[in-house]
């Protein structure tokens, strides 16, 4: 008998339901505190996994105490919310993703993991999958964007990177893919708000980031809090066994949210504890989160027979199991035994500052307004987000807490010297006091140059941080029309840095401004990487991961939409438009420019006749037309004309990336399995489709950018 077989065959009950829980500790409140402290419950083995604790020490006593003082040792699987770095905080997840490049996303994943394996911890509840095309929902800033193509690259490459090549490995953590699934699609934007969308989106937008994340090997996933059409995510066995386990083979563990089980009352599906513990059991749920249901509800819902013991030890076992593969029975100390040297320390800020510079979306440049010249010798730097080191590390901050982070003036201050740094808040991020935007137009006066620092605080984005207005708060508005007055008055450029966990919709401030750099939540290292750009160091080279609305009645804007039956046209009153504002948006998907300026010319894709088992080949040439060297992103994407279900106008297939010095010219070359042009057919069935599919190929998902090109596809043999 297997270790695992021999531990389910001598455990009583409550040991077994304290393997199917998980409680947090005091250290980060991340929802309803319900348990208290755990120690004695962790010692009668009647409590199996924790969170939410940080500090080697402290996680070594309790691990202690599982395994030397509770009767059958097992050890604790111990998770915390390594989103976007432990101690040293990377850019929050929007941010990465406007890096369009996978290495990255995984070597800051596999950073983050060493950092908290190091502490002891051996679980992460990351990466968050959750496509979203509503900026209000506060949650898209910990997630990949509004492409569902997208998130299943940065799905493959955090996993990858979480969990290293080895999940026994001291550096390795146990991934969690979460919120499974369309979390994104809450009504109206609303957090934990109910989702209601087609069979079709569900499973062409939001399914595939999960599925690939379970063909990357991921170790567990998280239902979402939110229910589809009626049935909770935290009780869909139809998605949880039937799609996860059964369709795609995951053999991991499905661990709940945070009392996800318990609110299967509120939901309206349960009438008591034991109700909610057997639907989420039945449905496939192995880890109860912070509810207590398992070990309170489960045990009169075996009496009642609304479970069965084999589906309680089913679940022990896959929880087991995990434990196992982490290594965690062979030696439970191994990961926080060995401290990282500051020299690991002192590589992963480097890392931290190089990730966040390209993680910057400039979205506006006029006149090469940036980089600043050496001759602006003096610099304003303004607004209440200038020196607002806590806000940098955005919406969660893990165990880094909110200090040690480099604001703008900082990172200023560091490279250009104090002396040519003046800084004024002007107004606080969120409140109606405007007494000091006058001593502020007296820094901006005597300056030669503006950098204005505005957006959102940390805290609102995140969990539970939906908004309806997507402005700038309190009284930065009047603050900025206040700058720009001055501004031009005296003939001074004014410089932009907007720091969101979504795209803020501001478009009299997209306007107005000289440049404009999108500086999301950049992290530890915000303030030098912010510097890097503005004085030239770095050419900028993110790409804005989701569509930026110019009006919040255009939400929910994305570029994967399906044509109508009547687009838009000026000239046609009956068409598919507003009388009030545009259809495009502010910025498309995958706008960001650069300090290069990139023209792209002489696209080839090769066999232009494509039978289903050939790849494509696409190249295209890339010049820099411009007076620096910049790196381009080069986007690709298909539309299928005429198909048994409309497509989508543009999907998104590939992007690459080049470096060229000025005046000088490249080939940025691609390749598309004809396989992958296949969808989901009128039955719900991938299909492969014949016929004629555009090839785009450009620098966004702006059409009148892109290069196309016409491949034909047929079956390699008859059907
Ligand atoms: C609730 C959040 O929805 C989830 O993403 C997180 O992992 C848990 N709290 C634990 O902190």
């Amino acid at each position: 008998m297997s270790r695992i077989e021999r531990l389910i065959s001598s455990m009583t009950l409550a040991e077994k339901l304290g393997q199917l829980t998980m409680t947090a500790s005091s250290y980060a409140v991340t929802g309803p505190v319900i348990a208290g402290d755990s120690t004695d419950a962790i010692k009668a083995g009647t409590i199996g996994n924790l969170l939410n604790m940080v500090g080697a020490e402290h996680v070594r006593e309790m691990q202690r105490l599982a395994v030397k003082e509770s009767r059958l040792g097992i050890p604790l699987l111990i998770g915390f919310d390594v989103v976007h770095g432990h101690r040293i905080l990377f850019p929050v997840p929007l941010a990465e993703a406007a890096l369009f490049d996978p290495e990255t996303w995984a070597l800051t994943a596999r950073e983050a993991a060493k950092e908290a394996s190091a502490e002891g911890l051996a679980m992460t509840f990351a990466p968050m999958l959750d496509v979203a095309r509503d900026p209000r929902w506060g949650r898209s800033v910990e997630g990949p964007g509004e492409d569902p193509w997208l998130a299943a690259r940065i799905a493959e490459a955090k996993v990858r990177g979480f969990q290293g090549p080895r999940l026994a490995a001291a550096d390795a953590l146990a991934a969690c893919a979460k919120h499974y699934c369309a979390y994104g699609a809450v009504t109206a934007g609303r957090d934990y708000a109910s989702v209601d969308i087609s069979e079709r989106t569900l499973r062409e937008v939001h399914m595939p980031a999960f599925a690939a994340a379970v063909a990357s090997g991921v170790a567990a996933v998280m239902p979402a809090f939110t229910d589809l059409a009626g049935i909770p995510m935290t009780a869909n066995k139809a998605l949880l066994r039937g799609w996860l386990r059964d369709r795609w083979g995951f053999k991991g563990v499905i661990i709940s949210d945070y009392n996800a089980i318990a609110e299967l009352m509120r939901h309206g599906i349960a009438a008591d504890l034991a109700e909610a513990a057997a639907h989420a059991l039945n449905a496939g749920v192995d880890i109860d989160m912070m509810a207590d249901a398992y070990r309170r509800g489960l045990p009169i819902a075996l009496q009642r027979k609304l479970v069965t013991m084999a589906a309680i030890d089913e679940s022990v076992r896959r929880v087991l199991t995990l434990k196992e593969q982490l290594g965690l029975f062979d030696d439970p100390y191994l990961r926080g035994r060995t401290p990282e040297s500051a020299a690991a320390f002192s590589g992963r800020r480097k890392l931290a500052r190089a990730v966040a510079g390209r993680a910057i979306v400039m979205l506006k440049n006029d006149g090469e307004t940036l980089p600043l010249s050496g001759s602006l010798r003096r610099l304003a730097v303004v607004g209440p987000l200038a020196d607002a080191p806590g806000e940098m590390g955005g919406p969660w901050w893990g165990a880094a807490g909110r200090v040690g982070h480099v604001s703008v003036t900082a990172g200023l201050r560091e490279m250009l010297g104090e002396s040519h740094i003046q800084h004024a808040a002007g107004v606080a991020i969120d409140d109606e006091d405007v007494s000091g935007i006058d001593a502020a137009l007296d820094v901006c006066a005597s300056a030669d140059a503006i950098l204005l620092c505005l957006g959102e605080a940390a805290d609102m984005s995140g969990e539970a941080a939906s908004r309806a207005h997507l402005g700038l708060p309190g009284k930065q508005r009047q603050f900025a029309q206040a700058v720009f007055e001055r501004a031009r008055d005296l003939r001074k450029p004014v410089i932009v840095i907007l720091f969101s966990g979504r795209p803020l919709v501001v478009p009299w401030l997209m306007d107005q401004a000289d440049a404009v750099l999108a500086a999301w939540f950049l992290g530890s290292e915000a303030g030098n990487a912010i510097a890097d750009v503005v004085v030239g160091r770095l050419s900028p080279s993110g790409r804005t991961p989701v569509t930026w609305a110019r009006a919040t009645g255009q939400i929910p804007i994305f570029f994967g939409e399906r044509s109508s039956g009547r687009p838009a046209d000026p000239k046609d009153h009956y068409t598919s438009k507003y009388l009030d504002a545009p259809n495009e948006p502010q910025f498309p998907f995958g706008h960001g420019l650069t300090y290069g300026r990139f023209t792209l010319f002489n696209l080839r894709v090769t066999p232009v006749n494509a039978e289903d088992i050939d790849t494509l080949q696409i190249r295209v040439d890339v010049r820099n037309e411009g007076a620096r060297a910049a790196e381009e992103t080069v986007f690709l994407f298909t539309r299928d004309k005429v198909a048994s279900v409309a497509r989508p106008l543009l999907e998104l297939k590939g992007f690459a990336k080049i470096s060229l010095p000025p005046g000088e010219s490249g080939t940025v070359a691609l390749s598309l399995r004809a396989g992958e042009l296949r969808f989901l057919g009128l039955d719900l069935e991938p299909v492969f489709e014949p016929g004629e599919v555009e090839i785009l190929v450009g620098p966004c998902a702006d059409r009148s950018k892109l290069l196309s090109a016409t491949v034909q596809l047929s079956w390699s043999r008859p059907c």
